[in-house]
């Protein structure tokens, strides 16, 4: 692994996609302490201040089928929940499909860009984004997420060298799963820290809403659910929350 650390970027995956194009080793990792353009999914942004969160982005050049993207950012959601909970002692959950949240705040966001050979559909390669909210940001976040974001460690009780420490436990984390990603052995573990499965959800489809529960998450990653009307549907993509 090659590790490099900066104080502020645009973008770590922006950043690390000029390195993809010019052939550079899968492992190569890129980490800011501040992003001032984070991306999030959806074409949203990625609140990513300086001094209360890691923002940082992995080369990855995986033997998948263009298809497959989600294993990487699901496999990845597993590897970014388990070290959250090693290093603060808490139990971090896991919001279908990339989402970890602590104490119904989320945390971490994952965004996967992937680059594709578009007459096989094999992937070229693969950038893994994650962003941490370690800390309280200094002006707190901003009112549109400030409902939904939290953070992981609290002022008052900051373990000693957290940074490095959860940086370092995603890193192994995911490391060890990625040699057999294609085998989704992390399925099961992504499975038991499901924020959602057997709950009741919202199903967020552009201006509609939708009542359903979630059921279950099969080999594809995608969502099964019980809607209103007694109808199973499998969900590949798309944005759900806890309905109280
Ligand atoms: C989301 O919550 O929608 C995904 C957020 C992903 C944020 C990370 S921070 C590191 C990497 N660089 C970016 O610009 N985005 C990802």
């Amino acid at each position: 692994l090659d590790i490099e650390v900066n104080k502020t970027l645009d973008s770590t995956n922006d950043f690390l996609k000029k390195y993809a194009k010019k052939n550079s080793k899968e492992g190569k990792i890129i980490i800011a302490e501040e992003q001032t353009q984070g991306k999030g999914r959806l074409g949203k942004s990625f609140y990513s201040p300086a001094n209360s969160g890691i923002y940082l982005s992995i080369l990855l050049k995986p033997n998948l089928h263009a298809s497959q993207a989600l294993y990487i950012t699901t496999c990845a959601a597993v590897a970014v929940s388990k070290a959250i909970d090693k290093i603060s002692g808490e139990n971090s959950q896991i919001k279908w499909v990339n989402d970890i949240f602590l104490n119904n705040k989320k945390v971490c966001g994952i965004l996967t860009e992937a680059s594709f050979d578009l007459e096989g559909g094999s992937m070229d390669y693969a950038i893994l984004g994650i962003g941490l909210n370690l800390t309280r940001p200094s002006d707190d976040f901003p009112e549109d997420i400030r409902d939904i974001a939290g953070y992981i460690f609290h002022n008052d009780n900051l373990p000693k060298d957290y940074k490095n420490k959860v940086i370092a436990e995603i890193i192994n984390n995911f490391f060890e799963y990625y040699p057999t990603i294609e085998n989704k052995e992390f399925l099961k573990d992504y499975k038991k820290r499901s924020l959602i499965l057997n709950k009741p959800i919202y199903i967020f489809r552009g201006a509609k809403t939708e009542e359903a529960t979630a059921l279950d998450i099969d080999n594809e990653f995608r969502l099964k659910v019980l809607k209103k009307n007694g109808e199973i549907e499998y969900l590949s993509s798309g944005e759900v929350s806890i309905r109280k």
